[in-house]
């Protein structure tokens, strides 16, 4: 019999939906309209991600696997993390290299997973505690700008944000974040980020366009979750996905492209809004990092840069900090 490791709920579906309405409210009603990407990651959206991490064209999640697969042992020996907090664990699949140095380097008894997904965090946790019966592994349900709250003491930590996710903040709340990850932490505790660097725009909108239209699929899904969160009527047919490199904020930016002059009621908000034709609604940035940008970003936060392990290709970069 395999017993559920306990999920400590921070975020309740009503919290998430009420987060949604405001994001919503003021995303949609303004000029140019935008929605933060954390609503695609409903159970149909996180299945859908984890499909992306398996197209020929998406290349982070493979990169970050494979340097995680070489390096994880020199983490552990950098970090001597006694517990580990990932932010954004959703399926945790990578992080299983980590949990495997951390527990073989001797100083590893606790992995803290944290999501706003629970049915990715629910599989999660219950299969790493089974893996890995001498961990105790306590999954987190939170949105993880608000999760740092409840990090667990008794430890050594490290926190871990991996997949590239940091660069779904845009600068300032991306400085924002990083130094209440600093506040957080005690010094000499360490952060490890997985984040992907700038590179080939032919390489990279790709990984955010690809043939068989999966990410499309992924990107519509916000709007499926509007009609089905807020009593919304997005016709999700007459939205195209447009994925673009934006050069100067080095950043890829996912849209949903209006084909037509749509207006869309949400019953919940008791709100019309109006599309014109080829109006453009931004869902998602996915900011890529030069090191020395990264650097600067961890400096002005707190931390000190102590490794970094990057591909051949220097398309993706593991950066471990220490707190100051
Ligand atoms: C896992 C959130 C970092 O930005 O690359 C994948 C999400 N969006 N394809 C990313 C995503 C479109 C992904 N993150």
């Amino acid at each position: 019999m395999t017993t559920t490791p306990p999920l400590d709920v921070y975020l309740q579906p009503e919290q998430l939906r009420a987060a949604l309405r405001k994001d919503a409210g003021a995303g949609l009603t303004s000029n140019p309209k935008w929605l933060p990407p954390k609503y695609f990651y409903d159970a149909h959206g996180s299945e859908l991600f984890e499909q992306i991490t398996e197209l020929p064209e998406y290349f982070p999640t493979r990169t970050e696997r494979e340097l995680l697969r070489r390096f994880s042992g020199e983490i552990a020996d950098v970090a001597s993390p006694e517990i580990l907090v990932e932010l954004g664990s959703g399926s945790s699949e990578k992080t299983r290299l980590l949990l495997d140095a951390g527990t073989g380097h001797g100083t590893l008894h606790t992995y803290v997973p944290q999501d706003v997904s629970v049915s990715a965090l629910e599989g999660a946790a219950e299969q790493i505690g089974a893996e890995f019966p001498n961990l105790t592994v306590r999954g987190v349900v939170s949105d993880f700008t608000e999760s740092l709250h409840h990090l667990p003491r008794g430890g050594r930590r490290m926190i871990a944000f991996l997949g590239g996710t940091l660069g779904n903040l845009v600068p300032a709340e991306r400085a924002e974040f990083l130094s209440r990850i600093a506040d957080v932490l005690e010094t000499g505790e360490h952060l490890l980020l997985g984040v992907g660097l700038v590179t080939d725009p032919a390489v990279l909108v790709p990984a955010y366009d690809d043939a068989a239209g999966v990410t499309a699929k992924f990107n519509l899904n916000v709007l499926r979750v509007l009609n089905a969160q807020l009593g919304a009527d997005f016709p999700l047919e007459n939205f195209r996905h447009v994925a673009l490199w934006d050069a100067d904020n080095e950043w890829i930016e996912m849209r949903l492209e209006a084909a037509c002059a749509i207006s869309v009621r949400i019953e919940e908000l008791d709100l019309d809004i109006e599309f014109s034709a080829g109006e453009q609604l931004r869902t998602e940035i996915s900011a890529k990092f030069t090191l020395e940008g990264i650097r600067k970003e961890l400096t002005d936060a707190g931390f000190g840069i102590e490794r970094t392990w990057r591909d051949p290709d220097e398309r993706f970069a593991l950066v471990c900090a220490a707190r100051n």
